[in-house]
């Protein structure tokens, strides 16, 4: 198929994914986890980092010109965030010395999409699908923000973040349009982000089990 259908394709299909990842309000209450807005907002600085990092990995390793320029706007935009995100934390009064990000090492999702090599791959998997994902994941954190009060959390990403990763998805879909024009390409491309969907939802999934832990932003 051509590459415009394709990729209409693969966003309805990720859509009808990205629906499931909408916790059901109930287990809000059931959890009992610790929702505290530190702890979601720690887990946003993780996911910021490890979105910084590999947009700046894979920049270095392709030679496509208008690939490298998206890949550096986005690593931009992810540093931009880490750093909103911490300022905001030590605003609410959080003391993040000595906080590191990392240490715990990086993620399943990260550790899945630093084994991509194929340009058609990365970009469905890491700006085309994940910032699908961190659309969805940051309107539920700022609708669960507005519904307990936290309303400078819920402006900074709703005016802010939340926009620059809808223009990372628009970016990956621009440039998936270019490289998805052969069955290969498009196969590679499915299945790399049928897999970041499934990290994605295992994630959160174990997030809510082991930590109680939902309505985290992404990145
Ligand atoms: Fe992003
Ligand atoms: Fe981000």
């Amino acid at each position: 198929m051509d590459a415009v259908t394709f990729v209409e394709q693969l966003g309805a299909a990720n859509q009808d994914i990205l629906d499931r990842l909408a916790p059901a309000e109930t287990l809000v209450a059931e959890s009992g986890g610790d929702l505290r807005l530190e702890n979601l907002l720690k887990i946003a600085l993780k996911n910021e980092l490890e979105a910084t990092e590999l947009a700046a990995r894979w920049l270095i390793s392709t030679d496509d010109v208008d690939i490298k320029l998206a890949l550096a706007r986005q690593a931009g935009d992810e540093a931009k965030h880490y750093r909103l995100i911490d300022e905001h934390l030590r605003e609410l009064g959080v003391d993040l010395r000595g906080f590191d990000p990392l240490v715990q090492g990086y993620g399943p999702l990260f550790n899945y999409l630093d084994t991509l090599t194929d340009p058609a791959e990365r970009i469905a998997a890491g700006q085309f699908t994940r910032e699908a994902i961190a659309v969805v994941k940051n309107q539920q954190f700022i609708e669960w923000c507005e519904a307990n009060g936290h309303q400078a959390t819920a402006d900074l990403y709703r005016h802010t973040i939340q926009p620059d990763e809808a223009y990372h998805h628009r970016l990956g879909r621009d440039i998936l349009l270019r490289l998805a024009t052969t069955p290969e390409a498009q196969e590679r491309a499915s299945q790399a982000a049928t897999r970041t969907l499934e990290l994605a939802e295992e994630l959160q999934h174990l997030a809510l089990t082991k930590m109680g832990v939902h309505h985290a932003p992404g990145c």
